[in-house]
C-alpha cells in the first residue's frame, strides 16, 4: 500500500495532517500544548461561536482547568463507561442541547476518550440534522484510531456500534501531554493498535515503537509525538484511499476478526479492545506462518514485541470452537472460508479470502485455546 511520507518531528512543534472525506476537508493537529491554541484552532476552522463541550467526570476532573476557557457553556458531561454507550446518553446530550437553545450556530466539542468521542460525535450527526463536532481525544486509542474517519455511533442492547452515522470532524485537536494521566493499561491498549499500523503498513513505525517502548510508557514527548503521527497519517490515508477504492478500510481490521470474537466471548469484560487485537494479531501471523507467506522472523519480532508490552489476559479458558461460533456470527465464512487480513512482513498485508477453519483452528490451538 503506497503512503506518503511520515510527518516526523521530533523537535516539539505543532504537526498537522489535513484528511480529505466526502463532507470536506479538516485538519489534524497534534502537538503539546494544544489545549491552550484550541481557542486559535476553532476559530481558524471556522467552528461555530457556540460552543458546548462533551466530556465526562474522569476526565473532566483531571483535564477540565485546560479546557474551561474554550466555552462559555456549562460542560455537559457524561457517564464513564462502554455500558453508558447508547442512545438514553445521547438523549441526555439533546436535553442539554435544547435547554441551553442551542442552533445551528453551535457546535460540539468532544474531550474524551473512544466512548466521548462516538457519543458527542452522534449527538453532533443528528442534532438539528448536524451541528459540527471538534475531537479532542485524550486516550491514546482515540488519538491514533477512533477521531479520525468520522464514524460516530452507540451500542444497542443487541449489539455493538450498530447505531451510528458518518460525521466527519470540522478538527481534530491532539494534545499528546492529556495521556499523562491515562492509566498504564489504557495506554497499552492503545498502543497495540499502533503496532497493528506497523504491521500493516509501517515497518518503521513498529521499530519505533520496538526500540521506544520505555520512553513511551514514560510518555516522553520526543517518543510520543512521530508514533502517534505516524498512526494518525496511515488511519487517514487508508479512510481516504476508501473513499474511492472500497475495501482498503479492511487493513485496519488487523487482528480484529479474533480479536471481536474474543471480546465477544468474555462478554466485553475480559479484555480492553487492544489487548483483544493483540491476540487476533498473533493468531493472523501464525496463519501467514503457516502458509509460508510471512517470514518467520517478522512473526518473531511481533511475537517479542508484544511480550515485551506487557501482560496480556488469559485465554488458555476459552474453547476455540466458542471462537470459531463468534466469528461464524460476526463474519460471513463462504463454503468454510473466510476474508482475512494477513500480513505478508512488518509493514505489509494482504486480504487473503480462503482462510479456512482448520487453519483458524490450528493458529487458535497455538495461541494456547483448547480444542473443545
Ligand atoms: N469511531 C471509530 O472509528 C472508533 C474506532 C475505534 C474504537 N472506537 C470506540 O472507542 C471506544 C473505546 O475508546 P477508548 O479506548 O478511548 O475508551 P474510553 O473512552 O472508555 O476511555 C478509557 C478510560 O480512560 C478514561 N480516560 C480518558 N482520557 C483519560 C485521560 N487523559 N486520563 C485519564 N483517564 C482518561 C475514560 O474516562 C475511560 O474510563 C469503544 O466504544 C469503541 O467502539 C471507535
Ligand atoms: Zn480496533
Amino acid at each position: 500500500m503506497p503512503l506518503p511520507a511520515a510527518p516526523t518531528n521530533s523537535s516539539g512543534s505543532p504537526l498537522r495532517l489535513e484528511v480529505q472525506s466526502r463532507a470536506g476537508r479538516y485538519q489534524v493537529h497534534i502537538g503539546s500544548g494544544l489545549a491552550e491554541a484550541l481557542p486559535g484552532l476553532m476559530t481558524a476552522a471556522e467552528v461555530p461561536a457556540r460552543r458546548f463541550i462533551v466530556s465526562n467526570p474522569t476526565v473532566w476532573r483531571y483535564h477540565g482547568d485546560r479546557f474551561a476557557d474554550i466555552s462559555a457553556e456549562d460542560p455537559i458531561l457524561i457517564p464513564d463507561g462502554e455500558r453508558f454507550k447508547h442512545l438514553q446518553t445521547v438523549g441526555r446530550i439533546y436535553d442539554a442541547l435544547i435547554r441551553a437553545r442551542a442552533d445551528r450556530a453551535s457546535a460540539i466539542i468532544a474531550i474524551g476518550g473512544g466512548i466521548v468521542g462516538d457519543v458527542a460525535g452522534f449527538a453532533a450527526a443528528t442534532y438539528l440534522r448536524g451541528i459540527p463536532v471538534v475531537q479532542v481525544p485524550t486516550t491514546l486509542l482515540a488519538q491514533v484510531d477512533s477521531a479520525i474517519g468520522g464514524k460516530v455511533g452507540v451500542n444497542h442492547p443487541l449489539g455493538k456500534n450498530l447505531i451510528g452515522a458518518f460525521h466527519p470532524p470540522a478538527l481534530v485537536a491532539i494534545d499528546p501531554d492529556v495521556l499523562r494521566t491515562l492509566p498504564r493499561r489504557e495506554f497499552r491498549a492503545g498502543l497495540y493498535e499502533v503496532v497493528k499500523y506497523g504491521v500493516i503498513a509501517s515497518r518503521g513505525l513498529f521499530e519505533r515503537v520496538a526500540s521506544g517502548l520505555s520512553a513511551l510508557f514514560a510518555k516522553e514527548h520526543a517518543a510520543l509525538l512521530p508514533v502517534i503521527a505516524e498512526s494518525c497519517r496511515i488511519k487517514a490515508s487508508v479512510v481516504e484511499a476508501d473513499e474511492r477504492e472500497t475495501g482498503t478500510r479492511r487493513t485496519l481490521n488487523f487482528g480484529h476478526t479474533v480479536g471481536h470474537a474474543l471480546e465477544a466471548v468474555t462478554k466485553y469484560r475480559r479484555f480492553r479492545h487492544g489487548e483483544a487485537i493483540a491476540y487476533g494479531m498473533l493468531v493472523a501471523a501464525d496463519i501467514a506462518l503457516a502458509r509460508r507467506t510471512m517470514p518467520p522472523a517478522d512473526r518473531e519480532a511481533l511475537g517479542a514485541l508484544i511480550t515485551k508490552m506487557g501482560p496480556l489476559p488469559a485465554v488458555a479458558d476459552l474453547p476455540s470452537s466458542e471462537v470459531l461460533e463468534a466469528i461464524g456470527r460476526d463474519k460471513k465464512i463462504v463454503n468454510g472460508r473466510l476474508h482475512f487480513v494477513l500480513p505478508l512482513a512488518i509493514g505489509q498485508c494482504e486480504v487473503a479470502p480462503d482462510v479456512t477453519e482448520e487453519e483458524l483452528r490450528e493458529a487458535l490451538a497455538r495461541l494456547g485455546l483448547p480444542k473443545a
